[in-house]
């Protein structure tokens, strides 16, 4: 039993090895794999037989009462993203770059909850108390009724919790725990684990909803939230990019609601603010209409959020021409511009293809295909898009357009922002959108003769 024990683990995204490499064969990360103090069996190992658990039919839960609600913080953009609310003792993690704004945005949280009526404790591992309460002036949440805790030993945390059972708790970072049962530093990926464990099991037992913050890490010496995905109900990722002030909170899972949901942030003087229309936001950078630019109406969640999608077309001083992406996938683009030349003979053989979402988003829908073959054909042909023209719809293989979800809501979106015309895959349903001329095409060969007339 013991020899099979991997004693190699990555610490980026908990993938067992059984010797050490340079490389991650599961993630793809440098130097991220370390060696672990295997686990020791523990004195509960033995105990099959000895008790029974107690179990329950599924019959008689309907009996029991109700489920305490969903607590709701006000702060729409965060409780669409938890899908409608906190759900009562889940456990959340919410991951993201050291410095993107997770401790502005989980202060924010608690002092919401908080004044909701929510008992909230906020365990900082990596700042004073002090340092907390003058982060909470600048936000202007200095009178919020949070409990604040600066602890790292996590036997010394669940003592806390358990005597003032709070209804919520914010471990900040889940990185920054230790616990005296685990052999080994802080940060490490047998250090994360346990800590993880033990907060998940305290949250179901005591019906206390935790929220772990788990830095992303590109050192191999700390573990990376990765590793414990798979023991939360929900993840949260939040993101942005540099340069930018907007942030995106985004569930990748989630036990209580939708994945693929986002909630859009701007980092302000005085912390975090919410941006209600994101669209407007994406698309505020565009100037007039020029080649090489497309309006992707995208779906995020269960909301529209209209994107621009920029190409860039040019002669390739290299032998093997360059693909650069962003905010999207580079396999996408190479399936596209494939397409592109077998089914309707447009070659892009010695181009370099740029491939850009504006703003910084990051769009993962297939439905944004046809966009980017907008973008790019637009480009290429040096020819502007209509300004007010918004597509949507996925590219196969063959060439065809497919249907793609939730037409209705897309057409909709960019009707309220002052599209007035729409190009979707034929057999789309659309509803009478007044004001708003939809062009449905069968193939990509369609779209290039109708809207290049080539
Ligand atoms: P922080 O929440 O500490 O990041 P994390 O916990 O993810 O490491 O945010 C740090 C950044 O946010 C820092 O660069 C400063 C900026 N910031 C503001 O712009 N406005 C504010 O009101 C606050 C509190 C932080
Ligand atoms: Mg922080």
């Amino acid at each position: 039993m013991a020899k099979s024990t991997p004693a190699f683990t990555c610490s980026a995204c908990g993938a067992a090895h059984r010797k050490w490499a340079g490389r991650c064969d599961a993630c793809g990360a440098w130097n991220t794999i370390v060696e672990e103090a295997p686990l020791s069996a523990g004195p509960g190992a033995k105990s099959l037989g000895a008790q029974r658990g107690r179990t329950i039919e599924l019959t008689d839960l309907a009996t029991e009462e109700a489920p305490p609600p969903r607590a709701i913080s006000g702060i729409d953009e965060l409780d669409r993203v938890l899908g409608g609310g906190l759900v009562p003792a889940s456990a959340l993690l919410v991951g993201g770059d050291p410095g993107i704004g997770k401790s502005t945005l989980l202060l924010q949280a608690a002092a919401a909850f908080a004044r909701s009526g929510l008992g909230c404790l906020y365990v900082s591992g990596e700042e004073a108390s002090a340092q907390v309460r003058m982060r909470a002036a600048r936000l202007g949440l200095a009178d919020a009724p949070v409990r604040l805790g600066a602890e790292t030993n996590l036997r010394d945390i669940l003592t806390t919790l358990d005597a003032e059972r709070p209804a919520l708790a914010i471990i900040d970072s889940i990185q920054t725990m230790w616990s005296d049962s685990v052999d080994s530093a802080p940060g490490s990926v047998a250090q994360v684990r346990a800590a993880c464990h033990e907060l998940v099991s305290f949250a179901k037992r005591r019906g206390t909803s935790v929220i772990l913050v788990g830095h992303v890490t590109k050192d191999g010496q700390i573990a990376g939230p990765r590793v414990v995905e798979h023991m939360v109900d929900t993840v949260l990722y939040f993101e942005g990019e540099r340069g930018h002030q907007f942030r995106i909170l985004r569930a990748v899972k989630n036990r209580f609601g939708a994945a693929d949901e986002i909630g859009v942030f701007e980092m302000t003087g005085q912390g975090l603010a919410q941006v209600t229309n994101p669209s407007a936001l994406f698309l505020s950078e565009r100037g007039q209409a020029s080649p090489g630019s497309a309006v992707f109406a995208g779906i995020e969640g269960t909301r529209p959020v209209l994107t621009e999608i920029q190409a860039l077309v040019a002669p390739s001083p290299l032998g093997t021409p360059r693909r650069t992406v962003v905010g999207l996938d580079a396999g996408r683009l190479s399936t596209i511009l494939a397409v592109l030349e077998a089914r309707c003979g447009i070659p892009f053989a010695g181009l370099d293809v740029f491939l850009n979402v504006a703003g910084g988003m990051r769009v993962s829908e297939p439905a944004a295909d046809l966009a980017v073959a907008a973008a790019i054909l637009s480009a290429r042909e040096d020819a502007a898009l209509p300004p007010d023209m918004v597509l949507f719809g996925e590219i196969s293989l063959s060439g065809a357009l497919r249907p793609v979800a939730q037409t209705e809501n897309r057409l909709k979106e960019a009707r309220k922002l002052g599209f007035s015309q729409a190009v979707a895959p034929a057999r789309s349903k659309t509803g009478a959108e007044d004001g708003m001329r939809v062009r449905q095409m069968q193939d990509l060969t369609a779209f290039v003769g109708e809207i290049f007339g080539a």
